[in-house]
């Protein structure tokens, strides 16, 4: 199995380590414009392979996507990230044309590759790389709703002082402050999260999640990159292994939720042949209130990306 990462910067080379240390394929290739960045991130995870005892190779390369040749899988993190201030839309135009011409070069040498977006706004990036791709749906989907998830379900274990591990949680919409978590779809364990905390205190850990990507640009003043990075490395192995695995992934819906062409996380199956299957959950009146604002605020940015042609 051979992968690329496009992008050597926090969140691309957290995910080839990731996917190195935890043997996912035996031959990882980071790509980064940078002059020689991408070959010494690849140099330097290969030599902890002695340390941590893998021996997936990572081979770094500036620009030469002839290396990326026949990759399975190709994550694309290249872009500017957010800084205080910025919403993650305020990076379209920028990365907009990073992502159109990273994807126009993994297309040509990986044409079979499954392509998992993760560069901001992600939404309208998987749609950038969705047109230019001209792939079927199934293959070009972004990573955002197994990030926002699990900084749910961290803030959860906090709150409740006990193991992450127990926590399973849902979440829709765009990779935003309109993303729709479900509490209805959480449980500790096969326990409803309702029965465990009160309204008060669950409703503050879901407004915080909806933020989670600001609170940390605020702390560090550039965004996260180590749970993205393993969330990433997540739908890469879901992919390579044949899991079937069920994650929010962002994906083109045609029709499902009652809604056509936007980009927007939704439950799917994840296997070898990338979304095998898209989930429709029953949405009650409210949930579905929040989902269309979703839509639409992804809706607005994807115009914008169509007005730049
Ligand atoms: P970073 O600045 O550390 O790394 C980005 C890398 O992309 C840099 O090394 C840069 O040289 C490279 N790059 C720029 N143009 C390129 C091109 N044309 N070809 C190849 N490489 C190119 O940024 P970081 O923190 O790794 O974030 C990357 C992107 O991921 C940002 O857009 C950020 O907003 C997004 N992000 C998305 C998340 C999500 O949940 N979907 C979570 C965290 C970050
Ligand atoms: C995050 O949620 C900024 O999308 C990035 O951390």
């Amino acid at each position: 199995m051979k992968i690329t990462v496009v992008g050597a910067g926090n969140v691309g080379a957290t995910c080839a380590d990731v996917l190195a240390y935890r043997e996912v394929a035996n031959e990882i290739v980071l790509v980064d414009i940078k002059e020689g960045f991408a070959e010494g991130k690849a140099l330097d995870i290969w030599q902890k392979a002695p340390i941590d005892l893998y021996d997936s190779r990572t081979i770094g390369t500036t620009n030469d996507y002839s290396k990326s040749a026949n990759s399975d899988v190709v994550v694309i993190t290249s872009g500017l990230p957010r800084k205080p201030g910025m919403s993650r839309d305020d990076l379209i135009n920028t990365n907009a044309g990073i992502v159109k011409s990273v994807t126009e070069n993994v297309v040509k040498y990986s044409p079979n590759a499954i392509i998992i977006v993760v560069s901001n706004p992600l939404d309208v990036m998987t749609y950038q790389a969705h047109l230019t791709s001209k792939m079927p749906r199934t293959r070009v989907m972004g990573m955002a709703g197994i990030l926002d998830t699990a900084r749910y379900r961290a803030f959860l274990a906090e709150a409740l002082n006990i193991s992450p591990k127990d926590i399973q949680a849902m979440l829709l919409g765009g990779h935003g402050d309109t993303m729709v978590p479900l509490p209805r779809y959480t449980t500790v364990a096969g326990i409803p999260v309702t029965e465990l905390i009160d309204k008060d205190k669950l409703n503050a850990i879901l407004e915080r999640t909806k933020v989670g990507g600001g609170e940390l640009v605020k702390l560090m003043g550039t965004s996260a990159w180590y749970a993205p990075g393993s969330a990433a490395a997540q739908m890469v192995e879901a992919i390579v292994k044949d899991q079937r695995r069920i994650f929010p992934v962002c994906i083109k819906l045609e029709g499902e939720y009652g809604i056509n062409d936007c980009y927007l996380g939704v439950p799917v199956v994840l296997g070898k042949n990338g979304v095998e299957k898209v989930i429709e959950l029953d949405l009650n009146a409210d949930e579905k209130v929040l989902m269309e604002a979703s839509r639409k605020a992804v809706r607005e940015v994807m115009d914008v990306l169509d007005k730049l042609g």
